[in-house]
């Protein structure tokens, strides 16, 4: 079945969302609108993952109800999600009720497989991260993430017996060079899995410490760990395992996370799926950190940046664009304004917008306002059209591989290689000669360069690709448009076609 599935993380609703969740779920988002574009029956899932520590914690500093307080932070993730027109198919939280039926039938399968085992556990359990430190891992005896002393327990604990399944994840992992992409963290795991032996992980927390988690099936005095609930979401957000939408979707599961949960997703979920007899997914994308002033954005800083004032400030497109040109999926990436504006300026308002501004207005002038009809290309057309055709090329393959910025750089090529066009091509003087057929030509292979480039910008940019299609006298139909064809040959848009008057679509800031 030709389909694509995606997921984000989940969000923990202890913090407002930022632009870090606004990046992931807008990659997810451009992502699947390009699977679509390529024909694929296309979607992604996210959500709110809200038990734990951590969570209760938050409610508590907010002088909450915890129940409550999930609530209305997982309503502001949903709720930003069409505001960044991103469109999940999906949004799952992990107190929904068929999540926790999921959860516990999961636990149940794996402790009756016999992978889950009842013992003593003492360590310095740090509260932010969730997790014990061993002795060796601590930093001056504080936690190496928050920098501060974990408290030291000492209790009954179930277990998973993740251990057992350290030789063949290796072997997998080495096998199958696109479980993990980049490169850089598909070595990462390889060598954290090489440099001892995989512990195995606790898996509950007794009640009379937490008891804002899933109960477990075989145990009530305990809930579930927070990361053996959440993973699963993946699974009950499309329906859960021997659904429809389980059959449909999960052969073709791929995740997209930031580098911070890396090790979740590389190591505790295929080997929890292993145990629990679920197919492993296909593929983990892992993504660098948006920084700010070159440290990781966080409340405690104060360098967080909100996704929605940037959108109302510089236009949604405008941002969704900057954040995928300039993040070189896979390594980290500063955010700043004016690094914003200098792109806005420089590849939107003179590269893009000044070609459609300028072609726009001649074919109103000298075409009467509809698309000409071509007449017979010269070696310039030639040159042209074989670029065109090389760069969308790229584009499509950059972009399938997650290099967004790679094939955005691409498409730019060709974007400037029209500018230039335009200038050699001078089609004022043509119309000064009068020479219709030659400036027919001109003219339509520029307008049609045009279209193919807002077809690829649509993933990125949804609502000015629409606008430039619509400035080229078409509607955008997305479930009737695939790119592949789009590389191999020209001419599908219709000479004679009207066109509106044209509008200025990217105005420069300043
Ligand atoms: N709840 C877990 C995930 C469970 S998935 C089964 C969690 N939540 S989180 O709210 O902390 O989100 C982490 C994710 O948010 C990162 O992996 C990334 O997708 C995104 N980002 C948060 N801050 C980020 C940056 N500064 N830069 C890039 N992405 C960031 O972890």
């Amino acid at each position: 079945m030709n389909t694509f599935f995606l997921t984000t993380p989940i969000y923990y609703v202890n913090s407002h969302p930022h632009l870090g969740h606004a990046y992931t779920t807008i990659v997810a988002d451009a992502m699947t609108r390009f699977q679509r574009l390529m024909g694929r029956d296309a979607i992604f899932i996210t959500g709110t993952d809200e038990h734990g520590d951590k969570i209760v914690q938050a409610a508590e500093k907010a002088g909450q109800e915890v129940g409550a307080f999930s609530t209305v932070i997982s309503a502001e993730f949903r709720a930003l999600w069409p505001q960044l027109n991103t469109r999940p198919a999906a949004f799952i939280r992990t107190t929904d009720p068929e999540h926790k039926r999921l959860v516990q039938e999961f636990l149940h399968r794996v402790h009756a497989a016999g992978d889950i085992y009842f013992g003593e556990y003492s360590g310095h359990y740090c509260y932010g991260c969730e997790r014990f430190y061993t002795d060796k891992e601590l930093e001056g005896g504080l936690c190496p993430q928050h920098q501060v002393k974990p408290d030291f327990i000492s209790e009954k604990n179930y277990f998973f017996r993740m251990s057992r399944h350290q030789e063949w994840l290796t072997r997998h992992i080495r096998d199958n060079p696109d479980f993990i992409q980049p490169e850089r963290y598909r070595t990462e795991v390889l060598t954290l899995l090489d440099s001892g032996i995989l512990d195995d992980l606790c898996i509950s927390r007794p009640k009379t410490r937490l008891t804002w988690g899933i109960e477990l099936p075989f145990d009530s005095r305990y809930v579930c760990y927070v990361w053996f609930d959440a993973l699963l979401s993946y699974i009950s957000a499309i329906g859960g395992v021997g659904s429809a939408g389980y059959e449909r979707y999960w052969p073709q599961a791929q995740h997209l996370v930031a580098k911070d949960i890396l090790k979740p997703h590389a190591i505790f979920w295929p080997t929890m799926l292993r145990a629990g007899g679920v197919p492993l997914y296909r593929r983990l994308n892992v993504h660098g950190y948006w920084l700010t002033r070159e440290t990781k954005m966080s409340k405690s800083l104060g360098n967080i940046v909100t996704p929605l004032d940037m959108a109302a400030r510089y236009g949604l497109d405008a941002f969704r664009y900057f954040l995928l040109r300039e993040m070189h999926f896979g390594s980290d990436a500063n955010f700043s304004e004016e690094g914003l504006v200098a792109r806005l300026n420089a590849d939107l308002a003179n590269d893009l917008g000044n070609l459609f501004s300028r072609v726009l207005s001649m074919v109103s002038r000298y075409c009467a306002g509809a698309v000409p009809a071509p007449a017979g290309d010269t070696d310039l057309e030639s040159a042209l059209k074989d670029l065109a055709l090389e760069c969308l090329a790229n584009f499509q393959a950059l972009f399938d591989a997650y290099r967004f910025s790679q094939a955005l750089e691409s498409l730019w090529e060709l974007v400037r290689a029209l500018n230039k066009y335009v200038d050699s091509a001078a089609p004022w003087t043509l119309a000064k000669k009068g020479d219709a057929k030659r400036l027919g030509t001109v003219l339509y292979t520029l307008l049609e360069c045009m279209r193919k480039t807002a077809l690829h910008l649509w993933p990125v940019m949804p609502e000015k690709a629409e606008d430039m299609y619509r400035q080229l006298g078409l509607v955008f139909q997305a479930d009737t448009v695939l790119l592949p064809r789009e590389k191999e040959s020209f001419g599908l848009l219709n000479a004679g076609l009207p066109l509106p008057a044209p509008v200025s679509l990217f105005p420069r800031v300043d």
